[in-house]
């Protein structure tokens, strides 16, 4: 595991999946074993390594990645370093004969994150993508949803996210500062993108075009060791997507807005028998028959209780954590050859997303998203 002293690497993928996993005895195979996961945790300063181990009871940490790829024993790379730092491990772990399961973005350019694909394939490893977001409650709630058709025809999605991450002058900014500089792989566009893609081609319709504004609201920031830097990435984006099916679905993703809504992410669907309205991990209803009537009248007070129109959906069951239900579905990808559906070129097309979304900026238009597998659809 390499990347574990880092935010994601840390809570979510090492202590919420792996020494979670490891806790529950194993993961439960379908011929009736269990597999148990039994890291080496592998960075570049050891002591940090060496007290994340001790933390959790883990054994291993190395400094040395080639020698880690080296040992037949371990049979799984796993990255969440920096996205521009991705490839070349990748592409050293495939070489290494690994299968190989990273963060999202799998690579910082789609002709990249194919050859990441390709390689993988070729050396008949098994190969996946973060994409937490489909496994969290509220999107779950979502999903089930459109399969029971809830919606009736799927009009739009509206997608609200983002909150703000400090400067780093007066406090701490609560995001690595590298995500603020292109040059090392930041941008919000690339970071979320990422994630609309899988999201929308998995929940409503595959993605046929975008229209994206970008932005660099705030142009200075302080970095972690207290130093000014210059913000040269997107720190927020303004994106319609067209989906298969007529769907149109509008994201803002922001770094500098305040949070007047249920959760960080908040999503609304409209369609012709009903909406919904997810956060991470709540989602509430309104039927066609529990829709309200409302007249256009700013001379009375509002005599509508719109809030309180809505029905949540319950929970089916205790929800698990979403990078941890991921995890388990790789581990069973690997051990026993079930299925999974989030592989490298599932990584690739959302980096594609990302990629066609900074074009539509750049160049003021609507771009096409065409087919990616087999190389098709990647530009210049
Ligand atoms: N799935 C999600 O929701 C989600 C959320 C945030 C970030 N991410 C992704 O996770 C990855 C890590 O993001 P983060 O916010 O945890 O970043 P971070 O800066 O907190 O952690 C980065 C990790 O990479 C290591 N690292 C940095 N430079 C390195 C180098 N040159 N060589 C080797 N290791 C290096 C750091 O020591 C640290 O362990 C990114 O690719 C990001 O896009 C995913």
């Amino acid at each position: 595991m390499n990347g574990v002293t880092g935010r994601m690497g840390l809570n979510q993928h090492l202590v919420r999946s792996i020494v979670a996993i490891r806790r529950q005895g194993g993961v439960t195979l379908p011929g009736g074993g269990t597999v148990v996961p039994d890291p080496i945790l592998v960075g570049r300063s050891e002591a940090k390594l060496r007290e994340i181990a001790r933390a959790h009871g883990i054994e291993r940490v190395s400094t040395d990645l080639d020698i880690c790829l080296a040992n037949p024993a371990d049979a799984i790379y796993f990255d969440a370093t920096l996205t521009s730092a991705r490839v070349d491990h990748v592409r050293r772990a495939i070489a290494a004969g690994k299968h190989v399961y990273c963060e999202k973005p799998l690579a910082p350019t789609t002709a990249e994150a194919l050859d990441l694909a390709r390689a993988a394939e070729r050396a008949k490893v098994k190969h996946g993508v973060v994409q937490d977001k489909l496994f969290l409650p509220g999107i779950r709630k979502l999903k089930q949803l459109v399969d029971d058709g809830f919606f009736g025809r799927i009009l739009s999605v509206r997608g609200e996210f983002g909150y703000w991450v400090f400067e780093g002058d007066d406090q701490p900014a609560q995001r690595p500062s590298w995500n603020y500089r292109k040059e090392d792989g930041g941008g919000i566009i690339l970071d979320m993108f990422a994630h609309w893609r899988y999201l929308l081609d998995h929940t409503f319709g595959a993605v046929t075009a975008v229209q994206c504004t970008g932005a660099t609201h705030i142009h200075e920031r302080v970095d972690e060791r207290g130093q000014r830097y210059a913000a040269t990435a997107d720190d927020a984006a303004y994106a319609t997507f067209l989906l298969e099916g007529d769907v149109i679905a509008q994201f803002n993703s922001s770094w500098t807005v305040r949070v007047y809504r249920d959760d960080l992410l908040q999503i609304q669907v409209d369609g012709t028998q009903g909406s919904a309205v997810a956060g991470l991990r709540t989602c509430n209803t309104q039927s066609r028959a529990a829709t309200p009537r409302p007249v256009w009248n700013p001379d009375e007070p509002n005599p509508f209780d719109f809030y309180g129109q809505w029905e949540e959906v319950r929970d089916a069951a205790e929800p698990d954590n979403a990078f941890k239900a991921q995890w388990e579905l790789f581990l069973r990808h690997v051990a026993a050859d079930e299925p999974f559906v989030h592989d490298f070129y599932e990584g690739a097309k959302g980096v594609q997303l990302a990629e066609l979304g900074l074009e539509s900026w750049a160049e003021r238009r609507w771009v096409g998203v065409p087919p990616l597998r087999n190389g098709e659809g990647v530009r210049g």
